[in-house]
């Protein structure tokens, strides 16, 4: 199986602080690979996830990206973060063909055709020329889903994207985005999704990666066999999610 990221003994200290936040990290991220990166709260999975991305650069070691070291953002690169970060002054559309504004290998017709797919995709048909303000939070995370997708990453990093909506809602969108998963409507290669929530890591990793220490290391992997769509209250679910909490407790 060919690898889409590689992080290669990344350590990583922010410039304020003496000890380092994560050390000896080897990961890689294959392609057509969902991955999970689970850790409590503050171990340092969303500074891995601004590691692979590209928006820090490690202390020591590197990273990978299709082969070559990944020197700042790239644009095959998309992140999603924990609030849906929208411009309040933009419309819907405007919000999700932000990414593609400085393209010049596309016409205003194609860009609004790929924003229009992409909203359709995320359940937001008929929203285009709402503002962010007229949203709920589970539909202004949704748009920034679009807005992530629109560019066409190969890669998508997804930080805690379910962790600020209401349990339901947060259930929906996971849900969609497993069927997205593997129905393959999904456009990049890989994910990467970062939580500390141990039931949506399960229902959508293929592997599953623990994040564990001060210094954070990567402390276990699990892979996770289960078919899709996963059934949360089976058997074999609830095994797994056991099997994750024991790992990140020890
Ligand atoms: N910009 C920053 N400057 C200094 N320390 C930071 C910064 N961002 C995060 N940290 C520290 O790094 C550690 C890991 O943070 P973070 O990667 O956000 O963890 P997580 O996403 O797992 O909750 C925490 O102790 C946090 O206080
Ligand atoms: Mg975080």
């Amino acid at each position: 199986m060919s690898e889409l990221v590689r992080m290669e003994d990344v350590s990583f200290a922010y410039a304020n602080s003496r000890s380092p936040v994560l050390q000896g990290i080897n990961i890689h991220v294959n392609y057509a690979e969902f991955v999970g990166i689970v850790g409590p709260s503050g171990t340092g999975k969303s500074t891995l996830l601004r590691l692979m991305s590209g928006l820090l650069k490690p202390t020591k070691g590197r990273v990978l990206f299709r082969g070559e070291p990944l020197n700042g953002p790239n644009p095959r690169i998309s992140m999603m973060f924990q609030s849906p970060t929208l411009l309040p002054w933009l419309t819907v559309i405007e919000n999700v063909t932000l990414p593609l504004k400085a393209r010049r290998d596309l016409t205003e017709e194609e860009k609004k055709e790929l924003g229009m797919r992409f909203l359709d995709l995320t359940g937001l048909s008929g929203y285009e020329r709402a503002y962010p303000r007229e949203l709920s939070g589970g539909m202004q995370q949704r748009v920034a889903l679009a807005r992530a997708l629109v560019s066409l990453p190969d890669l998508l990093l997804l930080d805690e994207p379910f962790s600020n909506l209401d349990p339901l809602t947060a259930l929906a969108l996971i849900r969609e985005i497993e069927h997205m998963w593997y129905d393959s409507s999904l456009p990049p290669a890989s994910v990467v999704l970062v939580s500390h929530n141990v039931d949506e890591i399960v229902q959508l990793s293929d592997r599953i990666l623990v994040l564990k220490g001060r210094p954070a290391t990567v402390v276990a992997e699990v892979k996770v066999e289960l078919e899709r769509p996963r059934v949360r209250r089976s058997p074999e679910f609830l095994n797994i999610v056991d099997e994750v909490i024991v790992l990140m407790g020890n």
